[in-house]
């Protein structure tokens, strides 16, 4: 009996390693599915982060970037030198109440409202391939950040 028993967990345990090992490669195959290079995430987040620094929406001739220092990831400073916050978590505290505006604000109509201002240019229609690039770059700096929506800039 004793025997029998030790088999049958042995089987059982064996069954449980062989079930987490088919588990585990099936999450690797989903996980290079996401990271592949060139996939379209990580083209629309590459895309995103040259609009950033080089595009300026038919404005003024700012960019992001003249604001928005080092890609977003550190303290920003407007034209005349006041001190801004950088992007760095940007895309986890959105959507947010702006008194400006009087209104709740997403990410995307933050960037628009920053194009419009900023940039003095014309912001691409919401759900356009620029404006999804620009978030998905910003997404990709606030990675690991705390959801904080409503939560104030870093
Ligand atoms: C002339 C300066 C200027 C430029 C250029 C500019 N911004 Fe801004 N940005 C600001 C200011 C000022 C704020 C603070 C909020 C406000 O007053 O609208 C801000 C806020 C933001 C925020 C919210 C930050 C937070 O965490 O509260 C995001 C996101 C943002 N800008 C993205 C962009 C993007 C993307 C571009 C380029 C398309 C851009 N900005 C260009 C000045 C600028």
């Amino acid at each position: 009996m004793t025997t029998l028993r030790t088999l049958t967990a042995g089987v059982a345990a064996g069954a449980a390693v062989l079930l987490l090992v088919a588990s585990v490669a099936a999450g690797a195959d989903a996980d290079s599915d996401s990271a592949a290079p060139g996939d379209p995430l990580t083209q629309a987040v590459a895309r995103g982060q040259t609009l950033f620094s080089l595009e300026t929406f038919g404005g003024n001739g700012n960019t992001c970037e003249t604001c928005h220092s080092g890609g977003g990831k550190l303290p920003g400073m407007l034209p005349d030198g006041r001190q801004l916050p950088s992007l760095i978590n940007a895309a986890a505290i959105f959507p947010r109440f702006s008194r400006g505006a009087g209104a709740v604000v997403t990410l995307e109509g933050q960037v628009r409202q920053c194009i419009r201002g900023g940039l003095g240019g014309s912001p691409p229609p919401a759900g356009s391939p620029d404006l999804v690039a620009l978030t998905a770059y910003l997404g990709s700096i606030a990675l690991g950040q705390a959801v904080d929506i409503g939560g104030a800039p870093k």
